[in-house]
């Protein structure tokens, strides 16, 4: 039986210019033909989709009706809970929705919290400090890790405030960093180990048994030996500057290594139906989970799932679907009204 969905998102356009600060401030957030696209695929297989918008929309609608399932891709406004704005309003409704809910949501955008518990995990990740204001960088000159460093906002993600001279070599370029950093994205900075090796981001899907979608390398474009900053600057500019491997040209063990990682950390952060995870290898080439995108881009044709799954002849329909197909396995009332509900 075909089901009514209701599609949460935030568009760029809806941005409220109050809140910018920096030249970066909006993009993570989604275009219009992101969510046409997914809608249509929900539609394609039998379903009724409404787009319902923002989180500041959605009280107000939920007093008079209800849709079925929420397939949610709100990135929220303001802070580190912002992507569990809507998820927690879902729960407050009792309405199923797609995807993480809202405490890995928000572990997973604090990329300290995440590595926090991704290291209680015993899950490689580089050594880590988080500074939370500007008394902080007295303390840096204590730090007992070896340069070169990495630096980058702790809640952010698209690479907000990620460029080519976030990697550090040097005390004073740290403290300079970390003051411009917490100036223009008011929130604390996560310092952490430099990983110089080759960079993977690998689609996850499921619940008990997650399957992995695909391992992609993200490479330099013209200088393939170049150590790769996926820096605001090179994603913005990413038909000139890297290529997309999929499958990417390792070793058996290091491919089976690359899954455990990325598998204990869905697992680990507690992930429901989909995410991307980010991992980069140490300088004795070993796996290091970097971040978890438990909201990844969805953008067709363009988006690193969208790349992966397509790959392992997946299309853009079947992926939609499965991620809400996921999501009903958690609501048996769904389930049932659901059993027959065919992929695209
Ligand atoms: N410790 C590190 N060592 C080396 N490079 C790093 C490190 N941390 C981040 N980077 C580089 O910066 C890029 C962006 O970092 P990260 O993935 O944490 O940011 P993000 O904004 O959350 O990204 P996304 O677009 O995936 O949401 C990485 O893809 C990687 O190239
Ligand atoms: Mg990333």
């Amino acid at each position: 039986m075909p089901l009514t969905v209701g599609l949460t998102f935030d568009l760029k356009q809806d941005y409220p210019q109050e809140m910018s600060s920096a030249a970066d401030d909006d993009c993570e957030l989604d275009s219009p033909e992101t969510i046409d696209a997914i809608a249509s695929a929900l539609e394609k297989n039998g379903h009724k989709v409404f787009k319902l918008g923002g989180g500041r929309n959605l009280p107000q609608t939920f007093e008079i009706v209800k849709p079925d399932i929420v397939f949610n891709i709100s990135e929220g406004l303001y802070g580190r809970n912002r992507e569990s704005q809507v998820p927690a309003i879902l729960e407050m409704y009792q309405i199923p929705y797609t995807g993480s809910d809202p405490l890995t949501l928000s572990i997973c955008l604090d990329k300290s919290m995440a590595k926090k518990i991704i290291s209680y995990s015993n899950i490689p990740t580089p050594a880590f400090k988080k500074v939370e204001e500007v008394d902080d960088i007295y303390g840096l000159d204590e730090l007992d890790f070896e340069f070169p460093l990495f630096i980058k906002p702790c809640y952010e993600g698209s690479s907000k405030g990620i460029r080519l001279d976030s990697k550090i070599k040097n005390i004073s370029a740290l403290k300079e960093k970390t003051l411009q950093l917490l100036g223009t994205y008011r929130q604390p900075v996560l310092i952490e180990e430099y990983l110089p090796g080759p960079e993977f981001t690998i689609g996850v899907l499921g619940n008990k048994k997650p399957e992995i979608v695909g391992i992609m390398e993200v490479r330099s474009l013209n200088n393939q030996n170049k150590e790769l900053i996926y820096s605001y600057e090179v994603k913005k500019d990413w038909e000139n500057q890297v290529q997309y491997l999929c499958p990417p040209p390792i070793s058996p063990k290091l491919e089976s290594e690359i899954k455990k990682i990325a598998i204990n950390s869905y697992r680990a952060l507690e992930c429901r139906d989909v995410a991307r995870i980010d991992i980069r290898l140490d300088k004795h080439g070993t796996p290091n989970f970097l971040e978890v995108n438990p909201l990844p881009g969805l953008m067709p044709g363009y988006s690193d799932l969208y790349i992966m799954a397509k790959a392992v002849g997946i299309n853009y329909n079947v992926l939609v679907n499965k991620i809400l197909s996921y999501a009903i396995e958690r609501y048996p009332h769904l389930r049932i009204n659901n059993c027959r509900s065919l992929f695209v």
